[in-house]
């Protein structure tokens, strides 16, 4: 196993009625930000949850965060708590909601240029404002860790950062709060918090039975759960283990000591940036595109992969590692997520955008070795046309 440091301070408050306690976390005497998206969170009656248990604490709201936070968007949140003196934030929502609540965090105690926060990765923060979160949708768990992503639509970027300043102090998980979430939301959280997964089981071996155990059963859990979750969408139990897999799925815990992936990630990215495609659907598209073509480096991953997550035993090696990327595909299309390409409107042409895009960023060294170039990238595109 590697070396690593392991250090989750992010209180977690999880179960029914949960908001009730937001009152003991928040500090009395704080002014408080309230951010969140689009109005899913005031229709379903989740931002008055809120509010009433802030009881009478100074109050200031930002709504408006879009899916795929943007950087504009964020800036005007920072001037907000410059006007108003705010001293601590709540992000009520998704991951977007939670990852623009970090940056704007990060971004209201920095000095200089906020973009160079995401362009130095977070590696600039030195301090980041206090925040919260309420949890709406299981899926980035960026509910308990530090990292966060912002799209700056003028540059067609989505870039990553991340900063031991931005873990959330605490996070409220209460699976009723995902009752009200589209099939399409469900679906997403699901496949996203599946790659998440696989972003650091499927490397290669390091003798580290306890995580990749531990990654086999939440993988396990997303294909027994996530289609249940879609047929019955009120079912507590069901919505409780899917919240909790989708945490620890990036919570740090599966990925202290082993290798990790990320290239789905950062070429999904950059679908995302290219035509504003659901995070999670570019990763069903690149992933199995790229499994078939690591299969020479992941392959003794592959083959942990297939037996023990799908069952599957019989026939050679390449066979097994076949069916275990055939079974991924059909586990997205069961969840009702397409995987070429194509379904999302992106052509071969646009590939050279994209790559394009991805070059610019420094993502040229992408994988578990470091090893996947653009050209690899554009070749594991080409495939999932
Ligand atoms: O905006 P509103 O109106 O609130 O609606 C949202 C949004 O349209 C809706 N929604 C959320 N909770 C709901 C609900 N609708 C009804 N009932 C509820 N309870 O769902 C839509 C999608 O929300 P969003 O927050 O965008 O989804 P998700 O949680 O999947 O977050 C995706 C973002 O997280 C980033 C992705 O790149 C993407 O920008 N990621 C963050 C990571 C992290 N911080 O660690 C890791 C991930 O790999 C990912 O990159
Ligand atoms: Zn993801």
């Amino acid at each position: 196993m590697n070396n690593f440091d392991f250090h989750n301070p992010t209180h977690i408050l999880f179960g029914k009625g949960r908001i009730a306690d937001l009152s003991a976390q928040v500090p009395v005497k704080a002014k408080v930000l309230i951010l969140y998206g689009g109005g899913s969170a005031e229709r379903t009656g989740v931002l008055g949850q809120v509010r009433s248990a802030l009881g009478d604490r100074d109050v200031v709201e930002f709504g408006g965060i879009e899916p795929n936070p943007r950087f504009a968007t964020a800036l005007k949140a920072v001037d907000l708590i410059t006007e108003t003196g705010v001293t601590y934030l709540l992000a009520v929502g998704g991951g977007s909601v939670i990852d623009a609540t970090k940056f704007i965090a990060a971004a209201a105690k920095f000095e200089g240029d906020p973009w160079d926060i995401l362009t130095s990765r977070g590696a600039v923060v030195k301090d980041a404002m206090p925040f919260g979160t309420v949890l709406t949708l299981p899926a980035t768990a960026s509910e308990m860790n530090s990292g966060s992503v912002i799209t700056h639509a003028d540059k067609g970027a989505k870039l990553p950062f991340r900063s031991p300043h931005c873990y959330p102090k605490f996070s409220i998980l209460d699976p009723e709060l995902t009752y009200t979430l589209p099939s399409r939301q469900i679906a997403n959280g699901v496949a996203d918090a599946f790659v998440h997964i696989i972003e650091q089981y499927l490397t290669y071996p390091v003798n580290s039975p306890v995580q990749d155990g531990f990654s086999e059963t939440l993988l396990r859990t997303l294909i027994d759960l996530g289609p249940k979750a879609l047929e019955a969408p009120e079912d507590y139990d069901i919505r409780a283990n899917l919240m909790w897999t989708a945490t620890l799925a990036l919570n740090g815990l599966i990925g202290a000591g082993v290798p990790q992936d990320w290239a789905s990630h950062m070429i999904g990215h950059e679908i995302t940036a290219f035509n504003d495609t659901d995070h999670a659907r570019t990763l069903a598209v690149v992933l199995p595109a790229l499994m078939n073509d690591q299969r020479e480096t992941k392959r003794e991953k592959l083959l942990k992969f297939a037996a023990n997550v799908w069952g599957i035993h019989d026939g050679d090696e390449d066979a097994r590692i076949d069916a275990g990327i055939k079974a991924t595909v059909d586990f997205f299309h069961l969840l009702g997520i397409k995987t070429r390409l194509s379904d999302y409107n992106v052509t071969a042409s646009d590939i050279d955008t994209i790559i394009g895009a991805l070059t610019d960023h420094g993502m040229t060294a992408l994988g578990e070795h470091g090893a996947i170039t653009p050209k690899d990238a554009r070749r594991i595109l080409e495939t999932a046309l």
